[in-house]
């Protein structure tokens, strides 16, 4: 297993963000994790990455527990935090976790990133703004640009939050596209984090819901699709079909519906 969650626990003062949370990634796995608000997706993306710990269990990636960030795993955010001041082939060389390594760099290392980063810019349809600013840039251009910055230091994990989440309809399905290509030729496992539970049955091969308060995880479904998706594949009875009822379990799971029978109870019991 690539990565491996083992009656997983993380608390936040009184609140339990990840209430025993079992999950295996399979290498080269796209899994998508779904559920309502504050169902703890980002507390589990987080803590894969190492950028939160756990309390209790045992949370592992190549078998080797996880004790903080490493190299093998990037994380792509909604927001795409570029460094505004460098422009786009710039910020795909210079990245933090690059950086970490300079001293040991020799020539011959930056020759390869350089290499590297051509590559990836081709790959991302971004050579023609190789030069441009961040500003420059619309949000879809931008948040490819921080994909190939995530994906310079040659990660077999990848871990995205909602990343495409500012993005417009149409951008979307294009970047949908392009984040599958990229995965059959990087080879990457991808964990990824969204809303849109549509994005996550078109991209993932298994989607974890997740339950609020505390945060679990409730169901695991696994697509009904062949690995290689296109996007006609979105009107298939079958694909509709565990939409809607993921869709529902979402909404039966969120607290939601008891929200709404207060307020039901609430406006009958008001003086008329
Ligand atoms: N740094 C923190 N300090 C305190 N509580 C936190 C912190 N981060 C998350 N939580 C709590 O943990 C729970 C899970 O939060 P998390 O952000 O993982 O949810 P989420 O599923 O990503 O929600 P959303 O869909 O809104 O992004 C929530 O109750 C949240 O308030
Ligand atoms: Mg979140």
């Amino acid at each position: 297993m690539k990565i491996s969650a083992r009656q997983l626990w993380k608390r936040f003062g009184g609140v339990v963000a990840l209430q025993d949370v079992n999950l295996d990634v399979a290498e080269n796995e796209f899994v998508t994790l779904v559920g309502a608000s504050g169902c703890g997706k980002s507390t589990l993306l987080r803590t894969i990455a190492g950028l939160e710990s756990y309390g209790a269990g045992s949370l592992t990636c190549d078998g080797k527990e996880i004790a903080g960030p490493g190299p093998e795993r990037a994380m792509v955010f909604q927001h795409y935090s570029l460094y505004p001041w460098l422009n786009v082939v710039e910020n795909i060389r210079f990245s933090r976790r690059l950086a970490v390594h300079t001293r040991e760099r020799t020539q011959a290392d930056v020759e390869a990133a350089s290499g590297r980063a051509d590559a990836l810019l081709r790959l991302m349809g971004l050579a023609h703004v190789a030069k441009h600013y961040p500003a420059q840039l619309s949000g879809g251009m931008q948040q490819r640009v921080a994909i190939a910055r995530a994906l310079m230091s040659r990660p077999s994990v990848l871990l995205m939050d909602e990343p495409f989440g500012a993005l417009d309809a149409q951008t979307r399905e294009v970047m949908h596209d392009l984040i599958l290509h990229v995965q059959r030729l990087e080879r990457s496992t991808i964990v990824f984090v969204t809303h849109d539970v549509e994005e996550a049955l078109y991209l993932g091969q298994r989607v974890v819901l997740m339950a609020p308060r505390p945060g679990r995880i409730d169901t695991i479904y696994r697509v009904p699709l062949p690995a290689q998706r296109t996007q006609a594949m979105k009107l298939e009875p079958a694909f509709v079909a565990l939409k809607r009822e993921v869709l529902e379990r979402i909404r039966a799971t969120s607290g939601m519906q008891t929200d709404f029978e207060l307020l039901e109870k609430l406006s009958q019991a008001a003086p008329t």
